[in-house]
């Protein structure tokens, strides 16, 4: 495995948006979430909302027939639900990657400014160059790209089926030219033994877990099972009891006997940890301890920015939705679908 002489693509802090939290009090988000399933309803969309999001926005779209996922399920029921038209909540990703496999639906997002580090960090001529110096190699991109950069690659994966998908690929004797997420990269070479060229790029959240503040942390909670998502550093994975994208973080919260957990990925998640396991503990790793530079301390600024007024506002002002619909060129989405309708195809074999 090398990372090459490659620049690091880790997004620089000044360029992390700080987002203020909006309060509301009980009283308002009742209101605006009964405003938005009406106004869903009207519009004949479906909500598809990432476990990361404000946890009102995940109970809207499962109390109106919409879905709550991690990034690989999200692409499936997009595709595959009979509606026309559907509100993407999480970031840009995901809203290009419902587009893409479904040209013929609307697909919107609260706001278009939910980026993503790694998205941001893996610009496409850059890529562009770097494939063509390694042509002998299979491109596999996260999820996490932009539509060019997807069109670029052989296979599109998630955390959810990165492992298997790679074994595969090495059983097959190809070599990888991996991006963007070097640890989640790092990861899957340690489980698979691939031969893989990995790009350098990080999630700003996930790479703030400290791994000694976990240890230190593991010391007062002897009991506590560690969860951790690949997206963190080597040193916090290796403490962990289990390894996963977020629906199998939450599968194994529940499969394990163990009462109170330490969790390594964006606090959004514990919604959905608490309301499945209403009799257990969980609590979130460490982004404090020596050499902390934390700025967006365990909650992705971008997933942030989907707030229920910004829904709501998305639903009501028709002038605003056009202002936040995703638009992928049709020739650029054809080559993007290739390689996602591969990582379907091979989830479902
Ligand atoms: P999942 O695919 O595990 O949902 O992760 C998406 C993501 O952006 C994690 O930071
Ligand atoms: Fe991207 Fe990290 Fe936010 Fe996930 S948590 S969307 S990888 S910046």
């Amino acid at each position: 495995m090398s990372t090459h002489s490659l620049p690091d693509y880790t997004l620089p802090a000044e360029q992390v948006p700080l987002v203020e939290a909006c309060e509301l009090d009980f009283g308002e988000r009742d209101e605006l979430k009964a405003r938005i399933a009406q106004r869903l309803k009207r519009l004949g969309a479906t909500l598809i909302a990432h476990y990361y999001v404000d946890g009102d926005i995940q109970d809207l779209a499962e109390e109106t027939g919409g879905y709550v996922s991690d990034s690989l399920a999200m692409a499936r029921f997009g595709r595959d639900c009979d509606s026309d038209t559907l509100i993407v909540s999480g970031v840009r990703f995901m809203g290009e990657t419902a587009k893409i496999l479904s040209p013929q639906k609307q697909v919107f997002m609260p706001t278009l400014q939910a980026e993503c580090s790694l998205d941001l960090g893996c610009p496409p001529d850059e890529f562009a160059e770097f494939i063509a110096q390694h042509p002998d190699r299979t491109v596999v991109v996260y999820a996490n790209t932009s539509a060019q950069v997807k069109a670029l690659s052989d296979w599109v994966v998630t955390s959810s089926c990165a492992l298997e998908i790679v074994s595969h690929l090495k059983d097959q004797g190809e070599k990888i030219l991996w991006a963007p997420d070097q640890h989640l990269g790092r990861y899957i070479q340690s489980q698979t033994q691939a031969d893989m060229l990995l790009w350098r790029g990080a999630c700003v959240v996930h790479e703030e877990f400290k791994s000694q503040a976990l240890i230190d942390l593991c010391k007062v909670y002897p009991d506590a099972a560690v969860l951790v998502h690949p997206e963190s550093p080597t040193a916090v994975i290796e403490l962990a009891d289990a390894v996963g994208s977020t629906s199998a973080i939450i599968k194994a919260a529940h499969d394990l006997p163990n009462n109170i957990f330490i969790v390594a990925t964006d606090r959004g998640i514990f919604h959905k940890l608490r309301q499945l396991n209403p009799g257990k503990r969980f609590i979130e790793a460490p982004t404090a301890g020596d050499g902390a530079t934390c700025r967006s301390c365990a909650h992705c600024p971008w997933m942030a920015m989907n707030e229920l007024r910004t829904l709501d506002r998305l639903l009501d002002d028709s002038s605003y939705r056009a202002q936040n619909e995703i638009h992928v060129d049709a020739d650029l989405g054809i080559r993007a679908k290739l390689p996602l309708d591969r990582m379907l195809a091979f989830q479902q074999r």
